[in-house]
């Protein structure tokens, strides 16, 4: 399907975000021949540019991330010559006059009227300011064609989310907002729905009856980076769990839907978080985890701990890592526990869900045989593996009844031998198409923050005991396991 013709609006053009996502993605794109055949990407920072300044910064952006990181100059002349600059303060309203006169030229050059979109890879408190003026400029009146697509984190909680929230809505309607989730355009993520849907196999055992429990894992080996300031304020729940734990959770638990609907799923969606127990403040301790790494080793190297970070404070009581138990109270997963755990500096990189089985109702084998005996557990793999594992019970060869957990395997390289897109590529791609299946939607955020606030409000006003607790390159703190020792469960491991 031909897209419309589009000019997009990159508010934070000469960021980090535009520089190392945006720009490689529709350049991937564009490559692919899936862009718009008319299309405009205009650049809006304060800092001066020269244009082929930028499309030279942008360049190098492509060539360190773009998907195939040999580009022709052919390639990139055909989509730099798209790329256009303005100067301007976010918060003059002469920005905005110089932005529709700009996008009136197109509009006149094209002879119709183009779609925009409003991308802001800004600070989150420019939402406060830019969707206003952008309105007052009469940027916002098409509703199918004008849309705004802003980034996490919406809020700080859940009083600033739905401030937010509201902001946006005063200037442009909810169904002109595209708000950001990048594991939602990650394949892997999108694959659950598929796996879960379109195979009537595993939907009569997805519920209380064979499911014991199951844990959600976002590991990081990155630390803050050069994030400290922001991360600071934020810590492992307000950055990951919130948003892409949260996200995770509600694809695996959500009832079928009835059609591909984007507002059928998301209702699906947020049916979950509306059924979520809430946790109460007296019993955080009971229901969740947090931890700080200390010094540590990745790879063999010395890695440095937490506190002593840039822009971090010496005495920093921020958490890197969140471990949560959550109940689903609903006919389907009524006391199945949903274990969430994210952390930065652990052993290494995995993003997983595993579902763990119950196990057989009635032991009929000798002891003996079942004495390496694992309940049968589903894997979906979500990076850097991608793919699907799942274990089960099998005979060992031999004379003797001996059972032992193999693996029945599908990777996404082996499956289908293509690269998968980076997440930013289809959320992109999707905005273009007016498509906002893959986006969050306001009452699905503040559904989130409502069940997180408990634990944030107890964990400000009480001091971390211990931190830092967990070293860099291990798997966590020990309170972590313990939160699921103690109804004899585990995670897997992280290394
Ligand atoms: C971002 C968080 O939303 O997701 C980062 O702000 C985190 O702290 C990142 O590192 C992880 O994304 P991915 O795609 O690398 O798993």
């Amino acid at each position: 399907m031909a897209l419309y013709p589009t000019i997009i609006v990159l508010f934070g053009g000469a960021g980090d975000l535009v520089w190392r996502k945006l720009i490689p993605s529709l350049f991937d794109l564009h490559r692919e021949g899936r862009m718009p055949e008319r299309f405009a990407v205009l650049a809006v920072d304060r800092l001066p540019f020269r244009e082929e300044d930028l499309r030279g910064r942008f360049l190098g952006g492509v060539q360190q991330f773009a998907r195939n990181r040999k580009v022709k100059k052919t390639e990139w002349n055909a989509f730099a010559r798209h790329v256009t600059y303005l100067q301007g303060d976010f918060q003059d309203p002469a920005t905005y006059a110089n932005l529709a006169s700009k996008c009136a030229q197109v509009d006149s050059a094209w002879r119709l009227k183009a779609a925009r979109i409003f991308h802001l890879a800004t600070p989150p408190a420019m939402v406060q300011v830019i969707p206003k003026l952008l309105a007052d400029a009469g940027l916002n009146r098409n509703r199918a064609r004008d849309r705004i697509v802003v980034e996490k984190p919406i809020g700080h909680d859940l009083d600033s989310a739905r401030e937010m929230n509201r902001t946006l809505r005063q200037s442009f309607d909810e169904s002109q907002i595209f708000r950001i989730d990048h594991y939602l355009g990650k394949e892997t993520v999108q694959n659950i729905l598929a796996f879960r849907f379109a195979n009537p196999l595993f939907e009569p055992i997805w519920n209380r009856r064979y499911v014991d429990y199951v844990t959600i894992t976002v590991a990081e080996e990155v630390g803050v980076g050069h994030r400290g300031n922001y991360y600071e304020h934020a810590g492992a729940l307000r950055d990951m769990v919130q948003n892409h734990l949260m996200q995770l959770l509600c694809l695996v638990a959500m009832e079928p839907m009835v059609s591909f609907d984007a507002d059928e799923i998301r209702n699906k969606k947020v049916d979950v978080l509306h059924a979520l127990r809430p946790i109460s403040r007296a019993e955080i301790e009971q229901y969740a985890v947090r931890g700080q790494y200390g010094q540590g080793k990745l790879h063999g190297k010395p890695v440095r701990e937490y506190r002593q970070e840039d822009d971090v404070s010496p005495h920093s009581r921020t958490e890197t890592f969140a471990a949560l138990k959550l109940f689903v109270d609903n006919w389907r997963w009524q006391g199945v526990p949903f274990y969430l755990r994210t952390g930065k500096r652990l052993s290494r990189q995995l993003s997983e869900v595993a579902i763990q089985f119950r196990t057989v109702p009635h032991q009929s084998f000798p002891a003996e045989s079942t004495r390496d005996w694992h309940p049968s557990r589903l894997i979906l793999s979500i990076q850097p593996e991608e793919g699907i594992v799942m274990s089960f019970q099998a005979k060992y060869p031999g004379p003797k009844m001996l059972l032992r957990p193999v693996e029945m395997r599908f990777t996404y390289q082996e499956g289908f031998a293509i690269p998968t897109p980076d997440a930013y590529e289809t959320l992109l791609w999707d905005v273009m198409n007016n498509d906002p299946t893959l986006f969050m939607r306001a009452d699905q955020i503040e559904a989130a923050w409502q069940v997180l606030m408990p634990v944030l409000e107890r964990w400000a006003e009480s001091n971390p005991r211990g931190f830092p607790n967990y070293a860099a390159g291990t798997c966590g703190p020990k309170a972590a396991d313990e939160l699921l020792a103690r109804e004899g469960h585990s995670w897997r491991p992280v290394a």
